[in-house]
C-alpha cells in the first residue's frame, strides 16, 4: 500500500514517490491531478445515463484550468459557464459553444453579448429582467437565443448553508409561480426561445432526497407546460453530487441511484437531459501538496506550520471543510494531535484542528486530499503569495498545467500614478 500508510480513496490515485520526486522539482506547494481519475468519473458517468439524451457541462468553476477542460472536451463533456472567462477558457480547451450552458445571477449585456455571438448552447435565466435583457440583445444582433427558466424549486439540500441554492430566499433562480408566467407571456418575446427548464439545489449533496424533491417538481411543472401547449426540449438538472472528503465518513450518493432517480422522474421527456456536475468530477482527482516548514509548540497545542496557506485552499476556512491530510514521510512514528496550519496571518488559516497524525518534522511532505475542486480555482494571491504550480499526472508522468506564477508576474498590471485624470 502507499507508504504503508493508512489510505482514503482520493490517495490512491497517485503511485509511490511520485509526488516526491515531482516536489523535488518543482517545490512546493503544488497542485495534482490524476486524469485517470477523472476519466474514470466521466465514463462512469457516462455509463450511468447510458441510452438517454444526456448533456453533462462540466461546472467550470469546481477546477477551470485549461488541461482539465481539455480532458473533458477529449471525452465529450460540455461547461456550464457563469463568467466570459469560463467561456474563453472553456472554447481555447476545445468545448464546443454548443456545449456549453451559462448560468448566473448577474449576467451583464456585454457577457450576454459575448455569449450569443459564440454561440452558446443555452442560457439558464435566473430573473425577469434578464430574460428581458436577453430579449433585447437577442434582437438588436438579430439572432434568437436559447433560454431556460432556472427554477427555484424551495428545497433543503441538507448541505452547508454557505452552499445551498435551492431554497426560496436563496438568490437562484424563480419561483415556479413566476417561471408560469414568463411562460404565458414568453410569445411577445420573440428572439429569446424559452423552452427549458433548469434547478440546481446546492453543493457537496450526501442524501438522494433534495434531489428526488426538486426533480419531482421540475417535472411537475414542465408536465404542466406541456398541457398548456408549451414545447420543452432541455431539462437541466444541475449538479451538486457530493463526495468523500473522510473515508469512512462521507457517504456519497451512489451514482447508479441518482441516474436511476433521474430515469425514473423523466420517463415521459424525450427531450435532452443536461447535467452541470462540477465537484464530483475532480475532487477526489486532487491533492494539493505541501511541506511542513517546522512544528510550532504552542502552550496547549502543538502548530504543524505548512508551506500552503488559506490563499491555495481557501475551503477549510471559508466552510469549515474537513480535508484529508496525510503525512507522506513513510516513517513509524506515534501520533501527535496536530493544528494544521498556514504561514497567513489570520487565525482562520487553519487546514484543521487537533488532527491525529504520524509525528512530522521540518522538510516532510504532506498531501491535502480532495483538492481537485474548489481548490486551486478558489485561490488568491493574499499575503502576495504567488499562486501555486498544478501538475497533471498520467501513465507515471506528469505535465506542469499551470506553473508557478513569479512574484513578477503577481505584481503585473500594478503601477506608481503616472497619470492623474480629471474624474
Ligand atoms: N451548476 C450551478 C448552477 C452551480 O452553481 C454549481 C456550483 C454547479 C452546477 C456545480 O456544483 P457541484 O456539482 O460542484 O456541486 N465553493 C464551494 C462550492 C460552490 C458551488 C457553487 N455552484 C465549495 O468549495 O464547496
Amino acid at each position: 500500500s502507499f507508504f504503508g500508510l493508512r489510505k482514503g480513496p482520493a490517495l490512491s490515485n497517485f503511485l509511490p514517490g511520485e509526488l516526491d520526486a515531482i516536489a523535488r522539482q518543482i517545490q512546493t506547494p503544488f497542485y495534482a491531478y490524476s486524469a485517470q481519475m477523472i476519466r474514470d468519473r466521466i465514463a462512469s458517468l457516462h455509463g450511468a445515463f447510458r441510452g438517454l439524451d444526456v448533456r453533462i457541462c462540466y461546472a467550470v468553476k469546481a477546477n477551470s484550468n485549461i488541461a482539465i477542460l481539455q480532458l473533458m472536451a477529449q471525452h465529450g463533456v460540455g461547461a456550464d459557464i457563469v463568467s466570459l472567462g469560463e467561456m474563453q477558457r472553456s472554447l481555447k480547451a476545445g468545448i464546443p459553444a454548443e456545449r456549453i450552458v451559462f448560468s448566473g445571477v448577474g449576467k451583464t449585456a456585454d457577457e450576454i453579448d459575448a455569449a450569443l455571438s459564440a454561440g452558446v448552447w443555452r442560457f439558464n435565466v435566473e430573473s425577469a429582467d434578464e430574460l428581458h435583457l436577453l430579449q433585447h440583445r437577442a434582437q438588436s444582433r438579430g439572432v434568437c437565443a436559447r433560454a431556460a427558466v432556472r427554477i427555484n424549486p424551495d428545497v433543503d439540500a441538507r448541505t452547508h448553508a454557505k452552499i445551498s441554492t435551492g431554497k426560496a430566499e436563496n438568490k437562484f433562480g424563480v419561483s415556479i409561480d413566476e417561471a408560469r408566467r414568463w411562460f404565458a407571456e414568453c410569445a411577445a418575446l420573440d428572439h429569446v426561445q424559452l423552452d427549458g427548464l433548469h434547478a440546481h439545489i446546492g453543493s457537496q449533496i450526501l442524501d438522494l432526497e433534495p434531489f428526488r424533491q426538486a426533480l419531482q417538481r421540475v417535472e411537475a411543472f414542465r408536465r404542466e407546460l406541456v398541457q398548456s401547449g408549451h414545447a420543452i426540449a432541455s431539462v437541466d438538472i444541475g449538479g451538486g453530487l457530493g463526495v468523500t472528503y473522510r473515508p469512512g465518513g462521507d457517504m456519497p450518493v451512489d451514482i447508479a441511484d441518482y441516474a436511476s432517480l433521474v430515469r425514473a422522474t423523466f420517463a415521459g421527456f424525450k427531450g435532452t437531459l443536461a447535467l452541470e456536475p462540477g465537484r464530483w468530477l475532480v475532487a477526489e482527482a486532487g491533492v494539493l501538496v505541501t511541506r511542513a516548514i517546522r512544528v510550532k509548540h504552542g502552550t496547549d497545542r502543538q502548530f504543524l506550520v505548512v508551506d500552503a496557506a488559506m490563499n491555495d485552499l481557501l475551503r477549510p476556512s471559508l466552510y469549515d471543510a474537513w480535508h484529508e491530510i496525510v503525512p507522506m514521510h513513510g516513517r513509524n512514528e506515534p501520533d501527535v494531535a496536530y493544528d494544521v496550519v498556514g504561514p497567513v496571518c489570520e487565525t482562520g488559516d487553519t487546514f484543521a484542528q487537533g488532527r491525529v497524525l504520524a509525528r512530522c518534522e521540518a522538510g516532510d511532505l504532506l498531501m491535502i486530499a480532495g483538492a481537485g475542486a474548489y481548490g486551486a480555482s478558489m485561490g488568491s494571491t493574499y499575503n502576495s503569495r504567488p499562486l501555486p504550480p498544478e501538475v497533471l499526472l498520467d501513465d507515471g508522468r506528469y505535465a506542469i498545467i499551470r506553473r508557478r506564477q513569479t512574484i513578477t508576474e503577481m505584481m503585473a498590471g500594478e503601477q506608481f500614478p503616472q497619470a492623474w485624470h480629471e474624474t
